[in-house]
């Protein structure tokens, strides 16, 4: 099996693309698979700065370093260097479909949603303006899908 690349994409890059770039980076550890991760945010506004502290803090709970710094995607380096680029919304994945503009990439463009198998959810949805019962369920989200997507890889 070829080497899977992976980029986990949100908005700023400070809660949920690198919770699921940390949960993902675990599993393929546990896993001994041969799959690189990277996240980003549609927005750089946060650029070069680690993980919100509150997303930091749940995530460590559960046993997840969040070591990763904020970047922003980058469409003319992205797209090609990344076989799937997961969206954690639908406004994250529209932003990405527009960036796309003649659909080259479409075929790698997906939802994390996509791949749960027990949450309901269509959209992980955005912590940062909550409490923490959103960053749990953050978490609890991007466990089912990461889980779902290293099976989908290893097939
Ligand atoms: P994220 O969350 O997209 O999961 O990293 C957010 C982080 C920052 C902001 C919004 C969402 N913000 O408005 O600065």
């Amino acid at each position: 099996m070829p080497t899977s690349r992976v980029l986990f994409v949100c908005l700023g890059n400070i809660c949920r693309s690198p919770t699921a770039e940390g949960v993902m980076q675990h599993l393929v550890e546990q896993a001994g698979a041969d799959v690189r991760v990277d996240s980003a945010g549609t927005g750089g506004w946060h650029a070069g700065e680690r993980a919100d502290p509150r997303m930091r803090e749940h995530a460590a709970k559960r046993g997840y370093d969040l070591t990763s710094r904020a970047r922003a995607f980058d469409r003319s380096v992205d797209f090609e260097a990344f076989d799937l680029i997961v969206a954690m919304d639908d406004s994250n994945l529209a932003n990405l479909r527009r960036q796309d503009r003649a659909g080259r990439y479409a075929h790698k463009l997906v939802k994390m949603t996509d791949y749960c198998s027990r949450h309901p959810h269509s959209e992980v949805p955005d912590p940062y303006y909550g409490g923490d019962q959103g960053f749990e369920l953050v978490i609890d989200i991007i466990e089912d899908a990461a889980g779902g997507l290293l099976a989908e890889l290893q097939r």
